[in-house]
């Protein structure tokens, strides 16, 4: 294959995830809550070569925008990725990841005891670690699986 040829095509609207850590797409996939049942339009690119990162991983999702809560969560595993907004062919947005400090009312506490999975609401709060996230109030560590504690809205 030619430099000139993308292994993936161009999308005419909707996000392109880039820059993602190889070996990352699915969970990236999997934190957007795409497997494939909801019919969207999406590729996949796995372990691409990338000058700047060696192999990378890209997720193109057509007619579709994320929301920020989505963004806070890959900010998570795939801080290094790059978030384009894609509309009539040009990319018109692009945002880059910062791995956050703490993560408010975005991830649920899989400790049943914890007061955030009480009936009075108290937002969730995880303190953002280097190999997972630490509730704030109850101490419990999540480290993978991040995607299926995305709290309900
Ligand atoms: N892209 C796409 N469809 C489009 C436009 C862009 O799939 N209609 C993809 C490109 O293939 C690339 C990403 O979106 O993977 C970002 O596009 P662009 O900003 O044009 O590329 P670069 O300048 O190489 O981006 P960066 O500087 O972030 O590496
Ligand atoms: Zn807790």
């Amino acid at each position: 294959m030619s430099d000139h040829e993308l292994r993936v095509s161009k999308i005419a609207r909707g996000t392109v995830i880039d820059h993602i850590r190889g070996g990352q797409a699915l969970n990236v996939l999997a934190i957007l809550g795409i497997d494939g049942a909801g019919g969207e339009t999406v590729s996949v690119g796995m372990n691409i070569p990338s000058d700047r990162m060696g192999k990378k991983d890209i997720v193109k999702v057509e007619d579709r925008e994320l929301s920020q809560d989505e963004v806070d969560v890959l900010s998570l595993i795939a801080p290094e990725a790059t978030i384009n907004i894609v509309r009539e062919y040009e990319v018109v947005e692009k945002q880059y990841l910062d791995r956050p400090e703490r993560v408010i009312g975005v991830l649920s506490c899989p400790n049943h005891e914890c007061i955030t999975n009480a009936d009075e609401p108290v937002a969730t709060e995880f303190e953002v670690l280097d190999d997972g996230v630490r509730c704030a109030y109850c101490e419990t560590i999540l480290r993978e699986d991040l995607a299926s504690h995305i709290a309900a809205e």
